[in-house]
């Protein structure tokens, strides 16, 4: 019983197993208990005998069982920890941030540059007021260049602008023009009921920009066009005023940039011409002065309005529009600043 015990324990591989050996040798119905049980029927010569025998077997099993049982317990506990191991050399696997949008990338660059020049942001609501989008800026209910923006009304009062120049209104009424001129930015989201196609989308981006002031003229309003272009296209760029027309602004100009990709040499992004038209700017209109509070004897200044898609079209080559709002990744990353 001893040795055919010892074997099956020193053979068996899992806890379990053991835990059954335990239970045959060792348990209240097993070899042992029953011969101790036995002992009541033997002489009193042979019971002291026959007990130290049965006790000595059932030491050495218990013995075994328990030193066998200790090393199957840490065999466990090693392949576990040998599993679990965490190499903590390895590199690390980089986990994707993503990036801003193309065109806020434009937008930010844009913001940084003018707040370097001292202007201030505002950012206005993409649900406006008739009043404002329209009315403030010298385009009233019936005036024919509404129609040069189509326009989504919510209600016959309020709309999505289609523009950021009701911001301007909105910054002249608040500002307080003894402190100092007023320079500011805005950009931001706006609407057209247009057919999108490859340069048209029903909603696209503006940067509106406004100074007003004493002694503003249309050559700051140049010059800071050419720090925009400058700063987004290139140092040598140049800036080319032609005449055009905004209800809100006059004069009103179209600004040409050199064209970037033939530095004016002519080639088929700007169509030969060696300049690329790229926003709207104007001096003032002084009915728009007046309706902010403002008096056009003493205060002027300019106004653009410029399109970051655009610019993220000609700045990188894109031909659809469409392209910076379907959200393709592959299509995006592209434009990853951190290269
Ligand atoms: N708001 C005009 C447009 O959307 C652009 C513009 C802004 C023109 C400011 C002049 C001054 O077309």
């Amino acid at each position: 019983l001893r040795q055919q015990g010892l074997k099956d324990v020193d053979s068996s591989q899992d806890l379990d197993r053991i835990n059954d050996i335990r239970v045959k040798l060792l348990g209240k119905k097993g070899p042992i208990k029953e011969a101790l049980r036995g002992m009541r029927d033997l002489s009193a010569e042979e019971r002291p005998k026959i007990g130290q025998f049965a006790n000595e077997i059932r030491d050495d099993l218990t013995r075994a069982i328990e030193s066998k049982r200790a090393e199957l317990e840490q065999a466990k506990i090693n392949a576990q920890l040998a599993k679990e191991t965490i190499d903590v050399t390895l590199p690390g696997s980089a986990v994707s941030q993503g990036q801003p949008h193309v065109i806020q990338q434009i937008i930010d660059q844009l913001v940084d540059l003018f707040i370097g020049m001292g202007y201030e942001v505002a950012v206005g609501d993409e649900v406006e007021e008739d009043h404002y989008n329209f009315e403030m800026l010298n385009l009233p209910k019936d005036h024919p260049a509404r129609d040069m923006q189509d326009t989504f009304y919510v209600t016959p009062e309020v709309l999505m602008r289609t523009q950021t120049s009701p911001m301007q209104a909105r910054m002249m009424e608040k500002h307080d023009f003894s402190k100092g001129p007023l320079k500011m930015i805005s950009p931001g989201k706006v609407y057209r009921r247009d057919t999108d196609d490859a340069t048209h989308s029903h909603q696209f981006h503006q940067v509106e920009g406004m100074v007003i002031g004493k002694h503003i003229t249309m050559t700051d309003l140049k010059g800071t066009l050419e720090v925009v272009a400058q700063e987004l296209f290139g140092d040598e760029l140049k800036v080319r005023l032609r005449p055009s027309y905004f209800p809100f602004t006059e004069p009103s100009v179209e600004a040409d940039i050199t064209c970037f990709n033939c530095l004016g040499k002519g080639c088929s992004i700007c169509k030969n011409t060696g300049w690329i038209e790229v926003l709207g700017a104007g001096m003032t209109h002084p009915n728009v002065l007046r309706m902010a509070g403002v008096d056009p004897d003493v205060y002027g200044g300019f106004a653009f309005g410029l399109g970051p898609d655009r610019f993220a079209m000609l700045k990188y080559g894109v031909e659809d529009i469409r392209d910076f709002y379907q959200n393709d990744v592959r299509f995006l990353t592209q434009f990853d600043q951190k290269g």
